[in-house]
């Protein structure tokens, strides 16, 4: 019955006891992350002169930037998108993703060829820097203030970030 799910989810909410497993961070806890640990990756790429340490860069950041976006898409857009019944972040943060995507498709597998090459990761750093700035500045304190369950969602998208990143291991 709807009305029994909702006073069990109720007192969920109000117990002390947390339900979701201490070693999983909640959701926004693993999301910022994500964002700190490609904002490094872009860091080194900066720092490195060699055409294959730029590769491997390369190929770790659109790895961990595929996966991320995908998470985000599968499980935490819709349910912030229907939490705070968002018409705007939501969807601008899909088209930017798609941007995020076009730039990650020019350079993934490519060889590092000079400044042609340098230029599009440059632009892509640029592109995530923004988008992160917006989720973690405006998306992310709405989520928080919402009656969204955090730990329940960073469980979600811890379980299938390990699923997505075995696929890919086995993929390469
Ligand atoms: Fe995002
Ligand atoms: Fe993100």
């Amino acid at each position: 019955m709807p009305s029994t799910s909702t006073s069990r989810a109720t007192a969920a909410r109000k117990s002390p006891a947390k339900k979701a497993s201490p070693r999983t961070p909640d959701a926004v806890t693993l999301l910022r992350a994500d964002h700190k640990k490609v904002a490094d990756l872009f860091v080194q790429f900066e720092k490195s002169r060699s055409a294959a340490k730029k590769k491997s860069l390369v190929a770790q950041i659109c790895l961990e930037l595929t996966v991320h976006a995908q998470v985000e898409e599968e499980i935490f857009y819709p349910e912030v998108q229907a939490a705070l019944k968002d018409m705007e972040l939501i969807p601008e943060a899909k088209v930017e993703h798609q941007s995020i995507k076009d730039l990650i498709a020019a350079v993934q597998g490519v060889e590092p060829d000079g400044e042609d090459y340098d230029a599009k990761v440059k632009v892509m750093s640029e592109w995530v820097k923004h988008h992160v700035k917006e989720e973690q500045n405006e998306m992310f304190p709405k989520a928080k203030k919402s009656r969204l369950d955090l730990a329940e969602l960073g469980e979600r998208i811890q379980q299938r970030k390990e699923e997505l990143l075995a696929a890919q291991h086995t993929a390469h």
